[in-house]
């Protein structure tokens, strides 16, 4: 009785705000459903519902715009719309979060519908209830993008699919229209023979006509399969490379430090894979394998014949000891790759912010902890056999990081490029007690890590 008396005065409400053509004051007439699709694909790269990205967190955003500053809807749609020229015509709320959230600017949204705002805010009133937090695991959430392209690919994969077994219902239903057609009486007028014909071959073969069926759908479906479980998935991505190079004989094991091989990620941009003659500087001698460590699966021979495999692309006669000069490229696949358009730069984190990156990681994994820098962000190499992504290297990803990792101001590297920001950043952070972490230095800037 009570809730349909609270839902009688909200239609008369909504109709009649509608009639005064501002329906959109109450941002929970929208539809949450559909504002969650929105919200995914425009916002996520952002916002999330319960924690800060590089924008607030938006869950109840209605209520806390309206308990904070006495602002409706209204003012909402301007702020999505367009929240620079909002900001300019100097409307203060809209000028403090911009100051609040260190001048980060929020994208513009000149296409959204009022409509469309409305269901995105009536998402983030009552957003269903167990998505985020499991959402959160799954890399193809955090990687907004790419995820929405993945579920379209899926959707098409699946309606194709279904489109395919109708297909060959609909032809077995005609075959068999055929044979009973075959079979009946009044076929008279038609041409008999050859309906006889077909449907006596039908008869004699039709099983094996289903057993090819069957197996076609069968290797239909598992290749279908195998290419969903493919397309998408970066974590954990770990290709066969031409050589079996296994980290954990060399980097754990043998405790070779990552930077013998890797050694221009202190210098520069990239962290290359190393050239075969690193290789030849300890397998000119070492021609076998004779430690103690042995893959499941493996032996003594096959890891010989992979040390061959350096020979030979050297051109490396082991008898003569000498060089042939006869030489094959070895091309190693690329596990790590970012987009064109981001600037990631393997010195910033491995030389100034060494420090840094280990103590915070070793805080928040207090018995996990690490030695290199480099385990930070992939993972335990020295315990692979093959390399694989440890982490969804998303931008997300990046920023987390950014936003909780507390800078060493006393190394020479920002001791000297900060002398005088220092203080100033000190009274601009008070929210921590004082804590600076990367955002502070430009780390969620956009240019930073965009070109
Ligand atoms: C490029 C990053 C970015 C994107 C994309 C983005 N925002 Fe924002 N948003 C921000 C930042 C940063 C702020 C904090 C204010 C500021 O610095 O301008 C903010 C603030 C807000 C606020 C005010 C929150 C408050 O606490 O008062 C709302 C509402 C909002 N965004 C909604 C949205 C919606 C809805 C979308 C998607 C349609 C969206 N934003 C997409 C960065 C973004
Ligand atoms: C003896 C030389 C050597 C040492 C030592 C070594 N690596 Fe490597 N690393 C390689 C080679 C060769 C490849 C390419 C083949 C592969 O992917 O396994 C590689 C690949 C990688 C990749 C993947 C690159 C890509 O394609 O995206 C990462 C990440 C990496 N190494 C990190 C490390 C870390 C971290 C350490 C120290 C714990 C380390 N490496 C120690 C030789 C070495
Ligand atoms: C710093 C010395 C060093 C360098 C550089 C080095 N290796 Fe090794 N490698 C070793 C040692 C030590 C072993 C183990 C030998 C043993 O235990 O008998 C080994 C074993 C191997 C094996 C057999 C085990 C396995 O990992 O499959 C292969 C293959 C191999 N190395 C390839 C390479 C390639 C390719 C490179 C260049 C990218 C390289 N190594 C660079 C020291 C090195
Ligand atoms: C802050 C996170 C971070 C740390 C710390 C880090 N890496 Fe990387 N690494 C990355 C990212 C991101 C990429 C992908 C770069 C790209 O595709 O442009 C990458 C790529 C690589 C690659 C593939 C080749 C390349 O440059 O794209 C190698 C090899 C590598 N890292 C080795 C190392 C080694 C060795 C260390 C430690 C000395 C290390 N990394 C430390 C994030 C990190
Ligand atoms: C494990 C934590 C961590 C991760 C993950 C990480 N960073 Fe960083 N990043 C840092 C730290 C710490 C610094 C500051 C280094 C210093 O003290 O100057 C930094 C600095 C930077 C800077 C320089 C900022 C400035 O204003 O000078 C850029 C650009 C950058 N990172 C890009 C990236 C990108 C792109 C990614 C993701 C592919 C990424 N980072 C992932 C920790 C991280
Ligand atoms: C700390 C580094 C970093 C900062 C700061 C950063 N980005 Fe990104 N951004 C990335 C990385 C890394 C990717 C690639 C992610 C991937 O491939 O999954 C990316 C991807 C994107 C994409 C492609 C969409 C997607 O999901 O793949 C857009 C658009 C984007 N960033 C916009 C921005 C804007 C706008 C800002 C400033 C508010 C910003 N980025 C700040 C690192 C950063």
């Amino acid at each position: 009785m009570i809730s349909w008396r609270k839902h009688y005065k909200q239609t008369l409400i909504a109709i009649g705000l509608l009639l005064s053509t501002s329906a959109s004051i109450y941002g929970q007439d929208g539809d949450p459903k559909n504002g969650e699709k929105l919200f995914k694909a425009n916002c996520t790269a952002c916002h999330a519902l319960d924690k800060q990205v590089i924008g607030p967190p938006l869950k109840g955003v209605v209520a806390k715009v309206q308990e904070e500053a006495g602002l409706g809807t209204d003012w909402l749609h301007k702020w999505i719309k367009d929240n620079k020229a909002l900001r300019e015509s100097g409307d203060k709320y809209a000028n403090k979060i911009f100051e609040d959230y260190n001048k980060t600017e929020m994208q513009q949204f000149p296409n959204l519908s009022d409509q469309d705002i409305d269901d995105i805010l009536a998402y983030t009133t009552n957003p269903p209830e167990p998505e985020p937090e499991k959402a959160a695991e799954t890399p193809a959430a955090t990687d907004a993008g790419g995820g929405a392209a993945d579920k379209t690919t899926t959707n098409i994969v699946i309606i194709s699919l279904l489109a395919i077994a109708g297909l060959l219902v609909w032809i077995l239903i005609k075959l068999r229209q055929l044979v009973t057609l075959g079979q009946s009486e009044d076929l008279a007028g038609l041409n008999e023979t050859r309906v006889r014909s077909f449907s006596e071959i039908y008869q004699k073969y039709h099983y094996v006509g289903k057993g090819i069926l069957t197996v076609l759908a069968i290797l239909a479906t598992y290749g279908i399969w195998n290419w969903l479980m493919w397309i998408g998935v970066y974590k954990g991505y770990k290709p066969e490379q031409p050589i079996y190079f296994s980290h954990k004989i060399h980097a754990g094991e043998n405790k070779i430090d990552c930077q013998l091989c890797h050694s221009s990620a202190k210098y520069g941009k990239v962290s290359e894979i190393p050239s075969m003659n690193v290789c030849m500087n300890c397998h000119r001698t070492i021609s076998e394998y004779n430690g103690k460590y042995l893959e499941p699966g493996k032996d003594k021979a096959f890891y010989d014949g992979e040390i061959q495999k350096i020979y030979a692309a050297t051109g490396w006669d082991a008898e003569k000891q000498q060089y042939t000069g006869k030489t094959q490229p070895v091309e190693w696949t690329r596990i790590h790759n970012m987009p064109d358009f981001v600037y990631f730069n393997h010195s910033q984190h491995v030389v100034a912010g060494e420090q840094a990156i280990i103590s915070s990681f070793n805080k928040k994994n207090p018995n996990d902890k690490i030695d290199v820098v480099c385990k930070a962000c992939h993972g335990k190499i020295d315990t692979m056999n093959v390399v694989q992504m440890a982490n969804d290297f998303t931008m997300g990803w990046c920023i987390e990081c950014h936003r909780t990792t507390e800078i060493d101001m006393n190394n020479g590297y920002n001791k000297e490029y900060f002398k005088n920001l220092h203080d100033k950043l000190k009274k601009q952070y008070p929210k921590d007690g004082g804590k600076i972490t990367v955002d502070a230095i430009g780390g969620l800037e956009c240019g930073k890590c965009h070109y």
